[in-house]
């Protein structure tokens, strides 16, 4: 039985105030967790309630701490805290509305997950067990890691389009040997940017800082470190770009800074195809604009049976807006993250929604994240198929890998899910 609910301010990996929350049971167990923040933000999730005016550049978290102590902790202290479902829907019904504008995602994240701790605690359980076991899911397991090894996009100035290029170490057996591989590309990396004199520190989720000319170099060099580290690129290691197109898609065109050029969808799905043919890429998330509906249901027909169309700024972590996508057959794999919608069900539901079409599930940190690991369990109790988190630098980064790797220490029994395309 939860007997109280505090909330208070922490940092965040940008060094911006965040919101932890603290669960105590009547029993004396307890359990904390702190919201992550995002910087290229779909306009569906739910809001990151901040304070405005000039304190912190407008980023105080006071209303959503206020939010926890004055009307969370009071409406749900007495409630039991394995009920996790309960505990949710209480609080979607406590803010009751569609973007959870009342408390704050943020405010609801860091409930939610301190109460699972709290729980798993008291239960003297895991916390993915205790997931698994809550919303029933029959096939927990070990995520393949999609890891970052340059930045870009609006985690780095924009000095590059394309948001993220990771790799997806797909002849991996396990999830310790897939960061290992990765670790000797992210040092091969380096290595070549040394060599280019292009060595300018790291990015928002410590992948590193891509002095290129344009897009597709950063192809190239991804590739060639995959080489460089002695892995076969396309049959031990692939590439994943996360394009995040929403940040260069105005008045319907795709702005490539860079290079100077503005395209068309139809020309924007021919280049990604082209980088596709060029470059051994298994996974594009957010390819296309946030309200481009017709442009992911073509990029999909096209390029689906081949790789992962993630969408997660498309989709929020919603599992109607999963429902609408998957029957205009608009994507075929989903990102989760837990405060673009604000609860543990609610990433669970989108989850259920995805997999229900067939489709890969990829649970996701933020590019704002702390030493929280309560991701690292979401993915393995939900059994999701990919877990990414930025790149094999920075604690907040790190502490999410290093968790998976002493679950399936821990856990032999557990499968580690190879990567495959839906
Ligand atoms: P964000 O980026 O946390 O800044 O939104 C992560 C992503 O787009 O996947
Ligand atoms: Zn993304």
């Amino acid at each position: 039985t939860i007997a109280s609910i505090k909330a208070r301010q922490v940092w965040d990996s940008r060094g911006r105030p965040t919101v932890e929350a603290e669960v105590t049971l009547a029993s004396g167990r307890s359990g904390r967790s702190i919201a992550p923040a995002g910087a290229s933000r779909g306009k569906r999730e739910a809001i990151d309630l901040r304070d405005g005016g000039t304190r912190l550049g407008g980023l105080g978290v006071n209303k959503a701490i206020d939010a926890v102590n004055r009307l969370v902790g009071p409406a749900l202290t007495g409630m039991d805290a394995a009920d996790q479902r309960a505990i949710d829907t209480a609080l979607i019904a406590l803010d009751g509305t569609a973007q959870k504008s009342t408390l704050g995602g943020n405010a609801c994240v860091a409930v939610s997950g301190a109460v699972a701790w709290a729980a798993s605690a008291e239960l003297n359980m895991p916390l993915w067990q205790h997931l698994q076991q809550s919303f029933n899911v029959s096939a927990a397991g070990i995520p393949a890691p999609m890891i970052q090894i340059f930045g870009g996009g609006a985690h780095a100035g924009n000095r590059v389009d394309v948001q993220d290029f990771l790799v997806i170490c797909n002849g991996a057996t396990s999830f310790a040997e897939a960061a290992e591989w990765t670790a000797e590309i992210y040092i091969a990396a380096h290595a070549i940017m040394k060599k280019r004199g292009q060595i300018a520190g790291v990015c928002d989720e410590g992948g590193l800082w891509p002095d290129f000319d344009n897009n597709e170099v950063a192809l190239g060099l991804t590739t060639q470190a995959i080489s460089d580290a002695g892995l076969r690129p396309g049959t031990d290691v692939s590439l994943a770009l996360d394009v995040a197109a929403s940040e260069f898609w105005r008045d319907g065109r795709y702005h490539l800074a860079l290079e100077n050029r503005s395209l068309s969808t139809g020309e924007f799905i021919a280049e990604l195809e082209r980088w596709s043919n060029d470059y051994p890429i298994v996974s594009l998330e957010d390819p296309l604009g946030e309200d481009d509906t017709e442009g992911f249901v073509a990029i999909t027909e096209l390029l689906g049976d081949r790789m992962q169309i993630i969408g997660d700024d498309y989709l929020t972590t919603s599992a109607a807006q999963v429902e609408k996508a998957g029957h205009d057959k608009a994507c075929n794999s989903v990102l989760l993250k837990s405060n673009q919608c604000g609860t543990i069900s609610e990433v669970f539901d989108a989850s259920q929604a995805a997999r229900s079409f067939g489709w890969n599930t990829v649970m996701s940190g933020r590019s704002g994240e702390t030493e929280d690991v309560t991701l690292s369990h979401l993915a393995v109790g939900f059994g999701a198929d990919q877990i990414k988190v930025g790149s094999m630098t920075r604690s907040e980064r790190t502490c999410k890998w290093n968790e998976v790797i002493r679950i399936e220490e821990r856990n032999r029994s557990l499968d580690y899910w190879t990567f495959l395309t839906p």
